[in-house]
């Protein structure tokens, strides 16, 4: 008899905790609307600038990699606590994302993907974050 109670004991710990484990379950976030005139931004900060790996780098391991990871792939300290899949920046379907759609992306964010503009403040110094984010293609 004690032997079955504490059967169905354990039983329902694991359901609990089965049950908790779905919910937290991290889930994909759905495509972004990119408002017309962030669409139609164009990069002032071409491939092979300096400013890439200096204040593009910078930037990206001191606002960007604690949940992105170092390498884009989605694998930073703080990812396992959210939500939502931080996503894969190597992979071509990411990097056939427009400069203007990953502008607004990484500087305007939603939800869970944090507003940077108050953080990095110069245009420039934005789109070479997104120039760093270019090099970590596959
Ligand atoms: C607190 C964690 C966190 C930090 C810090 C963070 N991000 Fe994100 N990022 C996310 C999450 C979560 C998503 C997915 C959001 C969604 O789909 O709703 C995301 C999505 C993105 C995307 C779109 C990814 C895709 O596959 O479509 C880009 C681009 C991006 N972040 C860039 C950046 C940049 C650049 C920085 C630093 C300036 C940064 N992020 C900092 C959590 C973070």
């Amino acid at each position: 008899m004690k032997n079955s109670i504490k059967l169905i004991a354990i039983i329902c710990t694991a359901i609990v905790f089965v049950t908790a484990n779905m919910a937290m379950a991290q889930k994909a976030g759905g495509a972004w609307t990119i408002p017309a005139n962030y669409k139609s931004m164009k990069s002032t900060v071409k491939a092979g600038d300096p400013s890439i790996n200096g204040v593009g780098k910078e930037n990206f391991n001191k606002h960007c990699k604690s949940c992105h990871g170092a390498k884009g792939l989605g694998d930073g300290p703080k990812a396992a606590n959210l939500k939502t899949l931080t996503g894969d920046f190597s992979t071509t379907k990411f990097q056939a994302t427009s400069d203007g759609e990953l502008y607004y992306m990484s500087f305007i964010g939603r939800d869970e993907m944090p507003n940077f503009e108050k953080k990095i403040i110069d245009v420039a110094d934005r789109w070479a974050v997104i120039g760093y984010i270019r090099t970590l293609k596959k």
